[in-house]
């Protein structure tokens, strides 16, 4: 990785030492270990972050030998891979066993695979149990692993059981604390490593370092200086394949109440007593739960729900494969969320998402208030931009910051001016996919960019009034205020959904 020293001066960096861990993935012959976490622990492997005696076991109900597993893994890999010798090498680590989840023989055929691969090991390794599977297996294979005793740390917690799961974590608060109740039979908190992929993203991680390696932003970070807070997700890409799963789920759950809400609360949150998983957790939770809830009574105020229909070559959501033809799931959400403490008092906070929106954007626009007065007559304050600070995670990682300048030349002309930065601007091609850096953290141990139970149970607390509420309404009745609004595919959304910013004298931003 080469870092332009012309943006980069001084750099501090945390030495990591990886440890050996065997990676045993169930769903291994799905998707997203192919697409994802492959290619991410190939990039660890380069980057000399995968410790020599790491190994990965694949797992999955599909009946191949490792050889053909290997094989699959090449076809998929080499294309974005510079060099094939050590692709060939990282597979080498790679082995494959197969096995129905119910059947307790698969985990006696994975415990003797393990204890084969650990012996005469020093220090022994530590597992990483990756569950890449429908989340409706969790509840079969957690307990199959403890029955097998492949699960049981010692008094000291070392070498480490842990098992890292992918979301759905349930689909509202009661089926979340069941799935818990259910999890804890068999771990600990400690062992239980909640991805929210969000998490590994460049620039959502660096909302903390923003925030609190920098003293310029900390006093004007509250609602004295801040008018409004705008949080996008907006995808191009409809529902892909995965009607079965978005049907059940819709936009609240597939992704409001989990990556828009973390980073809500990385934004909002007040500063943690140090940099370390539980003390980042408590205040993520504390924020959680300092949010207003949704007024039931007058939620088409607070929260709009849109489905898309079909424009130019677009299919309409009901039309895809798999979607009733009644359907009425949401593929976008806009909602105002206010939090009732002293910080962010009166601050609206506009957080939108959907699916087939107008293009592929993530990001996290602070606006600030405008200045009281202007002495710059007769440029009144009201002619004047707020200053804005636009944290973009996605497509191009970055930060800009619009402010008020005087435009070059001899009239007094005043204009916004933004400054922006890239990071591709500094890392060209070297990027870094947001599994990456989850694994390692799984691998090594820290739990601060995996979600605790506490603080999923607090964002479904806050929704499932909402869900309720959406299905005791029936949402084609268009004199319902929760009815599901329409919107073309790649617009930017129902147009009724402007009226949640509006009624405060605001609008959503342009993107
Ligand atoms: C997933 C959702 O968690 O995030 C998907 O289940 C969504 O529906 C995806 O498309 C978006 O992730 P990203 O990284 O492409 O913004």
């Amino acid at each position: 990785m080469t870092l332009n020293d012309s943006y980069w001066q001084g750099n501090y960096c945390v030495e990591i030492s990886p440890v050996p861990n065997i990676i045993i993935i169930f769903g291994a012959s799905g998707d997203l270990t192919a697409r994802k976490l492959m290619p991410a622990l190939f990039n660890l492997y380069r980057r000399k972050l995968f410790h020599d005696k790491s190994r990965i076991v694949g797992c999955a109900r599909t009946a191949m030998k490792t050889e053909e597993f290997r094989n699959r893994l090449r076809d998929k890999m080499s294309k974005d891979v510079e060099d094939p010798a050590e692709l060939d090498e990282f597979l080498s680590k790679v082995c494959y066993m197969h096995g129905g989840y119910q059947d307790q023989a698969t985990y006696s055929n994975l415990q003797h695979l393990l204890e084969k691969l650990e012996k005469d090991q020093s220090p022994v390794p530590n597992r990483t149990f990756y569950l890449a599977t429908p989340a409706s297996l969790y509840e079969e294979i957690v307990p199959m692993l403890g029955r097998q005793g492949l699960t049981e740390e010692c008094y000291a917690g070392e070498p480490w059981r842990h098992v890292v799961l992918e979301k759905p974590f349930g689909h509202d608060l009661k089926s979340a604390e069941m799935l818990d109740m259910l999890l804890h039979e068999t771990l600990s908190e400690r062992q239980i490593y909640r991805i929210d992929h969000y998490l590994g993203k460049e620039t959502v991680q660096n909302i903390m370092m923003l925030r609190f390696a920098n003293v310029i932003f900390e006093p004007v970070w509250n609602n004295r200086y801040i008018d409004n807070v705008q949080i996008t997700v907006a995808e191009d890409i409809g529902i892909e394949n995965r009607a079965g799963y978005y049907e059940k789920a819709g936009l609240l759950r597939d992704m409001f109440q989990n990556h828009m809400l973390e980073m809500l609360s990385l934004v909002a949150m007040e500063m943690p007593s140090t940099f370390e998983a539980n003390a980042v957790r408590d205040e993520k939770l504390k924020l959680i739960n300092s949010i207003r809830p949704f007024p039931i009574d007058q939620l088409s105020k607070y929260m709009i729900r849109g489905q898309y229909t079909a424009s130019d070559d677009k299919k309409a959501y009901r039309d895809e494969d798999g979607v009733r033809a009644d359907s009425t799931t949401e593929t976008f959400v806009g909602a105002k969320v206010m939090i009732d403490n002293w910080r962010w008092h009166g601050v609206p906070f506009y957080m939108r998402s959907g699916k087939r929106l107008g293009r592929k954007v993530s990001e996290i626009a602070i606006q600030f208030k405008t200045v009281p007065y202007s002495i710059f007559q007769p440029i009144s304050a009201r002619d004047m931009q707020p200053d804005i600070l636009v944290l973009t995670v996605q497509p191009d990682e970055g930060m800009s910051l619009g402010i008020q300048a005087k435009q070059p030349g001899p009239k007094l002309c005043m204009g916004n001016l933004t400054m922006d930065f890239k990071y591709n601007s500094i890392l060209g091609n070297e990027s870094h996919d947001a599994y990456e850096r989850l694994l390692l953290d799984a691998m090594l141990g820290d739990q601060t960019l995996f979600i605790r139970s506490d603080v999923i149970a607090a964002s479904w607390r806050l929704l499932t009034p909402v869900l309720e509420a959406w299905d005791g309404f029936d949402a084609n009745n268009l004199d319902c205020p929760c009815h599901l609004r329409n919107y073309s595919a790649g617009s930017w959304g129902p147009k009724d959904a402007d009226s949640i910013p509006k009624h405060d004298g605001f609008k959503w931003r342009k993107l």
